[in-house]
């Protein structure tokens, strides 16, 4: 058994290969190195924690590991990608239930998990961290699995709203917190259970008025609960590297949050109130302006364009996913580049529907981490580009974010796209993308539309281009 200096210095070590796992994943180019870390890190995390003279029952513990390593080795094998957030959004789940299941068994046993005194009485601290970590736990667990029916299908995407929802929610938070209070003067199984329902039934009616479409964002937040919950069992437990990691987590999950809001130009406050998404409008309460004048052209007129470029910056959306024209497309790109033409990426932040998405589509069509771009880096390349490649993408386009102040979109930061040369746009129809919005550069003179699907689209152009 180690002494209790080499389990802190232990636990110190896994924790900076944690901090380095998140650097790591910050980029795709380092991700894998990532990835890496974090596994040594919690390994060195978990083997620590089992010596510890804490720990009774190697039997259920190893039955534990092999049943859940077993279910989720089979998921990660199974899973698409395109099913990734709500597998996020389960796992959450699965974190905000363990947080309960270990405040109810701590509250039921305090003296066993040491945290109360000769007399059985649970301390004043401990009663607090039973206290956040219950309605943490409880609230990231049910809000989650509303999460997870939304964006498989389970339930409705659409958003449920009725009147008085935000004061409702503000009410049963205030008798939550009471019942909290109650049970911090005086520890009782009344004001927790009531505390614990109260909570449970918070994550469900603060998710339920959110647009499925809208979930990503959710999903982020919700991985920042479930990381502060893992805090909170970690208070429970006594155990350091459990609060490290999972104020490791929350911290990292609400930045990525923050950052997909302002990508958005959306408040952090009005998902954190869970009212998101519900006025988003639809495509069709928008509706297109087929009747002003545009371009489209067949494959070969993409092709000449591009063959005859000096430069082209290619822009992917969701509609590449769609399509999984990745491949595709990279195909594309090797004729281009083998014919002496520039070509890069340029990604918008929230392209796609979850953070990264574009990033991984790429990655998975071995496209060079050195041609992918990310906003800020290539925006004031436009100006200098011949030909831009918009393939299934449209708000990320949007120039009315720039020039409508009465856009539901303005403010939001675009790729300026427009300031190319000539714009190519990929896509099936004239349709609006996820914010509902008819796109100006649909209609700019330099715009030419290949109505076709991504892949098609691709399929044709190297057809042509070869
Ligand atoms: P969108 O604006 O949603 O546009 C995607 C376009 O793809 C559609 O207009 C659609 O037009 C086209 N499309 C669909 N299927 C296609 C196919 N098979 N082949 C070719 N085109 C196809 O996408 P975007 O530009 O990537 O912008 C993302 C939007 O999602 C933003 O509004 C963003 O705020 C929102 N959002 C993003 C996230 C994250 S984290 N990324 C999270 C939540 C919301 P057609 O139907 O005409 O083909």
């Amino acid at each position: 058994m180690l002494s209790a200096n080499m389990v802190v210095l232990a636990y110190l070590v896994a924790s900076v290969l944690i901090i380095l796992a998140l650097k790591g994943l910050s980029s795709p180019e380092s991700s894998r190195r990532g990835n890496t870390f974090g596994m040594v890190g919690l390994f060195i995390a978990v083997v620590v924690t089992l010596q510890l003279s804490t720990v009774q029952n190697y039997a259920w513990i190893f039955t534990a590991i092999a049943v859940g390593g077993l279910i989720g080795a089979i998921t990660a094998k199974k899973v698409p990608m395109t099913h990734m957030p709500q597998t996020v959004a389960f796992m959450h789940a699965l974190v905000g239930l363990a947080a309960v299941l270990i405040a109810v068994s701590a509250f039921a046993n305090p003296v066993g998990y040491g945290i109360a005194d000769a007399s059985g009485s649970l301390h004043v601290a401990s009663r607090i961290e039973l206290f956040l970590g219950t309605f943490i736990g409880a609230i990231t667990l049910t809000a989650s699995l509303i999460s997870f029916g939304k964006l498989h299908g389970t339930l409705s995407g659409s958003s449920v709203t009725f009147t008085g929802q935000h004061l409702l929610n503000l009410l049963l938070g205030i008798v939550m917190i009471g019942a909290g209070v109650m049970f911090c003067i005086e520890p009782s199984w009344t004001p927790f259970l009531i505390m614990l329902g109260i909570a449970m039934l918070l994550g469900v009616l603060l998710i339920i008025p959110i647009g499925g479409a809208d979930m990503p964002v959710i999903v982020s937040m919700l991985n920042s609960y479930s990381g502060w919950a893992a805090a909170g069992i970690g208070f429970t437990l006594g155990n350091n590297m459990l609060i490290i990691a999972g104020a490791l987590v929350g911290s990292s999950g609400a930045i990525l949050s923050y950052i997909m809001c302002k990508a958005m130009n959306r408040s952090l406050f009005n998902v954190l109130l869970g009212g998101f998404g519900g006025d988003t409008p639809t495509a069709s309460a928008a509706g297109t302006r087929t009747d002003r004048p545009f371009k489209s052209g067949a494959a070969e007129d993409a092709a000449f364009l591009l063959k005859n470029a000096r430069s082209v910056v290619i822009v992917p959306g969701y509609g590449l996913a769609v399509a999984r024209a990745q491949h595709a497309l990279k195909e594309v790109v090797d004729i281009l580049m083998g014919q002496g033409v520039q070509v890069k990426f340029a990604i918008h932040p929230v392209a796609g529907r979850m953070p990264g998405h574009m990033n991984v589509l790429l990655a998975e069509a071995d496209v060079p981490y050195d041609i992918v771009h990310e906003m800020d880096e290539i925006n004031p390349e436009f100006s200098d580009t011949d030909v831009v490649l918009v393939i299934g993408a449209n708000d990320v386009t949007n120039p009315s974010a720039k020039t409508d102040p009465t856009s539901p979109i303005y403010g939001m930061p675009i790729l300026d796209v427009s300031k190319s040369a000539h714009v190519l746009i990929i896509k099936r129809s004239l349709s609006v993308g996820y914010a509902g919005l008819d796109n100006d550069l649909f209609y700019m003179d330099k715009t030419m539309m290949i109505f076709d699907d991504a892949k098609k689209a691709c399929e044709s152009l190297i057809q042509v281009l070869d």
